[in-house]
């Protein structure tokens, strides 16, 4: 072979490597340095209900214990502002971002930007559309509960405790988030593969109590008959309640109701006779989100989903589970 051609030829394999380790590079999440103290951002959906509070304190307050600074931002529940507000961070120049996304879709570009410029995201109980963004490449991972799994024990505890009552009304949570595409899922599988059950309307009450309450004063009218309510969150659950009361009937005796997150408010209702059960969905997620961005910082594997424990809650632990309900 001649010198010129195999000069060629060892030129062109360089370039393939090394095009082979830009891709391999760029296929991975942004790395975050080794630091003792960092400044990071938190990009929370919206301040409407005790659950995203309970959160936003648990990371305010992990933040100011370990002395890092953090970056609050409330999107008020604008997908828009949400992705704004990343936007802002990354000019800002935080070092990671833990965001909380509204909706599966429309935070992928604010992911797609903060990889761009270099910064790492950890996703905090809300999840992204898998198809366009991926743990471990677009963002670090994903922390939060498994929301098929909530709405799949809520509808077996159903299936176990109905007492006759069959006629269901569901209560939606944000349209195009994973927790109501997921809890909608966990439920409504169990709940097709059960003929005692009837699924009467299944309608979005927004994760917010008044938008619940309007809901079922709605399907409450045009089902009479319903004797079940699942709200796919608290607040809608308790805007449930008022809608039965309004209608003249007795929540937790003519129409039971079931929720998921857990907070005091409802576990009380629980213990008061009027909700019948909950899936705990923690919102305390400070320490762990801290503590992965710095097992991150150290080189460590991190899974793609990193899945937090939730408790179960009904007449026979409420007293008990009251004390350490968020
Ligand atoms: O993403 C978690 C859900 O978001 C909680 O169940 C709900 O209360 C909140 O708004």
């Amino acid at each position: 072979m001649s010198l010129s051609r195999r000069h060629l030829l060892v030129s062109a394999a360089a370039a393939a490597a090394a095009s082979a380790f830009a891709r391999a590079a760029f296929a991975q999440a942004p790395m975050l340095p080794k630091k003792d103290t960092y400044k990071v951002g938190f990009a929370q959906t919206e301040s409407n209900n005790p659950w995203r509070l309970a959160q936003t304190k648990s990371m305010q307050d992990e933040a100011a214990a370990r002395g890092w600074q953090m970056v609050y931002t409330d999107a008020a529940g604008s997908a828009a502002k949400q992705v704004a507000d990343v936007n802002s961070m990354i000019a800002q120049g935080v070092d990671l971002i833990f965001l909380a996304p509204r909706e599966e879709l429309p935070l992928i570009p604010a992911i797609k930007a903060a990889k761009g410029a270099n910064i790492p995201i950890i996703l905090l109980d809300r999840n992204v559309d898998q198809s366009l963004a991926k743990a471990g490449e677009d963002y670090v991972t994903f922390i939060g509960s498994d929301f098929i799994e909530e709405g799949k024990r809520v509808a077996e505890w159903l299936v176990a405790n109905a007492g006759g009552k069959s006629k269901i009304l569901q209560l939606e949570g944000t349209t195009g988030s994973s927790p109501a595409n997921d809890r909608k899922k966990g439920f409504d599988d169990v709940i097709a593969a059960n003929a005692a059950f009837t699924m009467l309307a299944s309608q979005t009450g927004d994760f917010a109590r008044d938008k619940g309450r309007q809901v079922a004063e709605t399907l409450l009218q045009a089902h009479p008959d319903a004797d079940i309510i699942y709200a796919h969150n608290d607040e809608m659950a308790i805007g449930a309640i008022s809608a039965v009361e309004a209608a003249g009937k007795v929540a937790g005796k003519d129409v039971m109701i079931l929720s998921i997150d857990g907070g005091k408010e409802i576990v009380q209702l629980i213990i008061d006779g009027k909700v019948a059960a909950v899936c705990e969905c923690s919102p305390l997620f400070g320490p762990k989100a801290f503590d992965t961005a710095v097992a991150y910082a150290n080189g460590e594997v991190i899974p793609a989903k990193l899945i937090n424990p939730d408790r179960f809650y009904d007449i026979t632990n409420a007293a008990e589970s009251l004390a350490t309900a968020y």
